[in-house]
Order: C-alpha cells, then sequence, then structure tokens
C-alpha cells in the first residue's frame, strides 16, 4: 500500500517571521487531516529550525531542499546530512530542475546525495523531467528513464519517492495533463521495478486540479511549488478528495 505524500517545496521564499505566521494559519486547516497521507514541507536551510518548532504536535514533516554526501568538510553552501538531523528533516529533495538547470547538478551528484540521504536514514525525493523540447523531439521517456535510472542507482526504491516533474509545467500554470502524468508515473514505476516505489507529480499543482491528479492510480502524492506558499491553498490541496 502507497501512502500519498503531499510535500510543498518552497524553493527560495519565506523567512522565519513568514514561516510562523504561515504555521498559524496552516496548521488549523490540515488537524482533521486523516492518517492516510504524508504533508510534507521543504522550507529554505535558514527556516528549518523554526519549523522544527512549529511542526512539534502536529503530522506534518520536514524536508529538506539539497543534501549533500559529507557529513563535514570544505564544501562552502553545502549542507550536511547531520545537519539535517540535528532538525528532524525527514525528507531530501535532490535533483530538482532548477539546481540542474542553474548549477548544472549531474545525475552522478544528484546519485550520490539521494545515497547520502538514505545512510541516514532520509528519504531522498528525486527529481526528474522533460524540458520543453526534449518533448516535443519526442525524448521524454528516454530523458526521464536515464535520470530515473542513475539518480537511484544503488539506492533502496522502498525508500525514495521519485517526483516527476516536467519542466516545462514548473511554475508556468500549464499542467500536465492528468493521464499523461499517470501514465509517466506509472512508466517510472515499472522502469525501477518496485511496485511500492512512491511517485509524485509536480508542475502547476493547485487546489482546482489536485483531486483529479490525486484520482490517478499511479500518481502517489505532489510537489507543490506556488501554490504551496500560501496557507489556504496549500491546506486545500493537503485536504484533497478522491471519489
Ligand atoms: P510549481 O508548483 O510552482 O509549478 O512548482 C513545482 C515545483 O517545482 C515543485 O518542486
Amino acid at each position: 500500500m502507497r501512502k500519498p505524500v503531499i510535500a510543498g517545496n518552497w524553493k527560495m521564499h519565506m523567512t522565519c517571521m513568514a514561516s510562523k505566521d504561515y504555521m498559524a494559519s496552516f496548521l488549523p486547516l490540515i488537524s482533521d487531516i486523516t492518517n492516510d497521507r504524508h504533508i510534507v514541507i521543504a522550507p529554505p536551510f535558514t527556516a528549518i529550525s523554526t519549523l522544527a518548532d512549529c511542526v512539534v504536535g502536529s503530522s506534518i514533516e520536514l524536508s529538506s531542499q539539497n543534501i549533500h554526501w559529507e557529513n563535514e568538510g570544505a564544501f562552502t553552501a553545502e549542507v550536511s546530512p547531520i545537519m539535517l538531523l540535528e532538525h528532524n528533516v525527514k525528507y531530501a529533495i535532490v535533483g530538482h530542475s532548477e539546481p540542474r538547470k542553474y548549477f548544472s547538478e549531474s545525475d552522478e551528484q544528484i546519485n550520490k546525495r539521494a545515497i547520502s540521504a538514505q545512510a541516514h536514514g532520509l528519504i531522498p525525493i528525486v527529481c526528474v523531467g522533460e524540458s520543453d523540447e526534449q518533448r516535443e523531439r519526442g525524448e521524454a521517456e528516454r530523458v526521464i528513464r536515464r535520470q530515473v535510472e542513475q539518480g537511484l542507482e544503488g539506492t533502496d526504491p522502498n525508500v525514495v519517492v521519485v517526483a516527476y516533474e516536467p519542466i516545462w509545467a514548473i511554475g508556468t500554470g500549464k499542467t500536465c495533463a492528468a493521464d499523461e502524468a499517470n501514465r509517466i508515473c506509472g512508466l517510472i514505476r515499472k522502469w525501477v521495478g518496485c511496485d511500492d516505489l512512491i511517485v509524485q507529480y509536480g508542475g502547476s499543482v493547485k487546489p482546482g486540479n489536485i483531486d483529479e491528479l490525486m484520482s490517478m492510480s499511479d500518481i502517489d502524492g505532489v510537489l507543490v511549488g506556488g501554490a504551496s506558499l500560501d496557507p489556504k491553498s496549500f491546506a486545500r490541496i493537503a485536504n484533497y478528495q478522491t471519489n
């Protein structure tokens, strides 16, 4: 039984002060949520400690937006697994398309990050997805398969989340059609060969499309950017309903 993971990726948004205000609005809106889903927030590193205090006594779990493979060392700007564990972080996003694009993050580095997360008892959320041009050229499946296979190499698929995030759907308002997102999520699970692999969809997820996405057989949750920044809209997403 795959328990869906509903995750909000705050990206480079939210100060500590704004995080506290957010949680004061958000927590009452999810207090009746059932235990059939995980609710995860990935704040920027500077707000993790604040969030860790805010979520005590709630069902919310924390994710980082990245993780390094060493416990310490001369790696300016990186954050290590033991630093995250100190704040009760449970998940680590790796391989998001933004660091892939802006910082040339490679599949090899992403894989090292995923292995490091698992070695420390954290669950990596490995992001994959094709660009507009790759989809138009008919290369989407090949690109995604390479990212999945290289990103997950040597990991235990039972304790990993894959987030299928087509780049053309991120922050554009263009959601991938639910049946196409479902098809790709199913393919990813098949390629990995693990029936219990959790596969999320991400890209312009909103209160208006969450119920349809979560009704799909192969979509086990969502990774939400923009709509997770508003407590009311993320609460609606967390409270998704399926028929
Ligand atoms: P949006 O929900 O803003 O499209 O962002 C998706 C995303 O990149 C989540 O990681």
